[in-house]
């Protein structure tokens, strides 16, 4: 009796240890992912805002979507960073791409300039607003 619950006793740690292994094994491979963005994060921030794009990424003419602070960057021009609320003013859509300096909202595709935000087609009546941001190496980061 004595040397059966000892068994059970043993079996059951081995079970727990693994379930424990099993977890270990799961959560560590997310952290690690989690720990690769983090630190592509801080690899892009020199400052103490987030950087919200690298330079790199923004090709001329065309723009990026932060979809997490709902800013569009631009670049209308070599070396010209614009950004704007990606929000659109007619129902509230993100916009979702720049094309041919051209913000584009994928709900009723109004249009906005790249360059000022500026309603270039409708049914939009209002601009895009202006974002403040500083370029700091390749990161941008909200100003
Ligand atoms: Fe953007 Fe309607 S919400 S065009």
């Amino acid at each position: 009796m004595v040397e059966r619950r000892t068994v059970l006793q043993v079996s059951g740690v081995l079970a727990v240890g693994g379930v424990l292994a099993a977890c270990g094994g799961g959560a560590g491979s997310e952290p690690s992912g989690a720990a690769a963005g983090v630190a592509s994060d801080a690899a892009g921030s020199s400052g103490e805002g987030a950087a919200i794009a690298s330079v790199g990424d923004v090709p001329v003419g065309g723009g990026v979507v932060n979809d997490e602070v709902a800013i569009v960057v631009t670049q209308p021009s070599d070396g010209s960073i614009k950004a704007f609320t990606a929000v659109c003013p007619h129902q509230g859509c993100l916009v979702s791409e720049v094309v041919d300096n051209e913000i584009i909202c994928p709900c009723h595709d109004s249009r906005f300039s790249a360059v000022d935000g500026a309603v270039l087609q409708g049914p939009a009546t209002e601009g895009l607003a202006a974002a403040s941001v500083v370029v700091q190496g390749d990161s941008i980061v909200l100003a």
